[in-house]
């Protein structure tokens, strides 16, 4: 197979990921049953995103376990690109992040980096930008985050806080560094090569608000550990810990596994303020693994290893292990046909909905339990 048949940066993820060559060529580990065990002896239930392997791939999640273990806490830290209207795809790591906060009773801080987007011409103004952003910021504190052991920030708000240490990332990586990490040309505006800079510094608020080294962990997709690659060969000689990492997989969109959850594709996605109808319409549309005829269906089965929809049981709407067994059984079965599949899953996402609306509706009046600000 050629080199090029899947590309993944932090700025274009595109065509069909490999994620084992990922691993290898990004030089992860592997999420492995030990390890899972390692962590449901802190969480007593593993989330159905870890067990069903939507997080696949690690950095020194074994050393974060191995300070907890002796009782130094770790700090978790995740972020926002504000480029459009949040998605369930996008909302992975944040619900991810707030179990995690959960069980490790971990201190999280999250960036929106507005600047990132409008750096990387996602928008003509800086203002479009941080307004996208507060709308997503309901999203995430919809998410269910503890507001006692959380920080939101914009980079364009929070910029006194992150500046000093920006400078002193920014030192350390010259462009060439930048240019082989994240393909850099000529053409590329100064902004966007500092950028990086940004991004890095949150890994270390925890250990400065402290006084002390912290551990930090950043659950992200994939796409974004490029950043960290660079962040972990500076971080010990400013005086830090290496970040440590644990990686998703982009959630698949609407038509098919090949396709990730994409906004610039509504149909490929559910939004979180989409109407009932709107998503319900979205789902009938969907890509499954069915057969041509309702006949041949009963017969033969459908086949869910290639069917969107069933991995939305899969990662968010079937947590109970004996009911995701029963529709992927049925479906193999032919017991199920893909109509009432998706009519079921239907009901499953919009009550999810419905109550993710309640809490953004209800996190307008508590965005400043949540920011921090210069
Ligand atoms: N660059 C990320 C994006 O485009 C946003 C981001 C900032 C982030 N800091 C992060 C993502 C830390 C994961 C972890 O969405």
């Amino acid at each position: 197979m050629p080199e090029e048949d899947f590309v993944v940066t932090p700025w274009e993820v595109r065509g069909k990921v490999d994620y084992d060559r990922l691993v290898q060529q990004f030089g992860t580990e592997r999420i492995d049953a030990p390890l899972l065990k390692r962590i449901q002896k802190h969480t007593e239930e593993l989330h159905p995103l870890l067990k069903r392997g939507l997080y696949f791939s690690h950095r020194d999640l074994n050393w974060v376990l191995d300070e907890y273990e002796k009782g130094r806490p770790f700090s978790l830290y995740t972020g926002r690109g504000p480029s459009s209207a949040m998605h369930l795809g996008h909302m992975i790591p944040f619900l991810f992040t707030a179990w995690l906060q959960k069980h490790f009773k971990a201190k999280v801080w999250i960036q929106i980096t507005d600047d990132e987007k409008f750096l990387f011409r996602d928008f003509d103004t800086l203002e479009d930008a941080t307004r996208v952003g507060y709308d997503n910021v309901l999203d995430i504190i919809a998410a269910g985050f503890d507001p006692k052991l959380t920080r939101i920030f914009f980079d364009t708000e929070y910029i006194r806080h992150l500046y000093p240490l920006a400078v002193r990332v920014a030192k350390k990586v010259t462009l060439s560094t930048a240019k082989a990490v994240f393909g850099f040309d000529a053409s590329n505006n100064i902004g966007q090569i500092f950028y990086t800079a940004l991004q890095t510094v949150p890994c270390f608020l925890e250990s400065i608000e402290q006084g002390r080294n912290v551990p930090c962990l950043i659950p992200c997709g994939i796409d974004q550990d490029p950043h960290f690659r660079v962040t972990r060969d500076l971080a010990e000689s400013l005086g830090y810990y290496k970040p440590a990492l644990i990686h998703n997989k982009m959630m698949p969109g609407l038509k098919g596994l090949d396709s990730k959850m994409s906004s610039s594709h509504p149909d490929t996605a559910i939004f979180m303020t989409d109407t009932p109808k709107v998503a319900g319409a979205k789902l009938r549309d969907a890509f499954t693994g069915g057969r041509a005829t309702v006949e041949e269906q009963r017969r033969l089965g459908a086949n869910p290893d290639i069917c969107s929809v069933f991995a939305y049981y899969t990662y968010l709407f079937a947590p109970e292990d004996p009911y995701w067994k029963r529709v992927e059984t049925e479906c193999r079965g032919g017991i199920r046909m893909c109509g009432e599949c998706k009519l079921e899953l239907g009901g499953h996402v919009m009550e999810f909905l419905k109550e993710h609306q309640l809490r953004r509706e209800k996190a307008t009046g508590q965005l400043e339990k949540f920011l921090v600000r210069d």
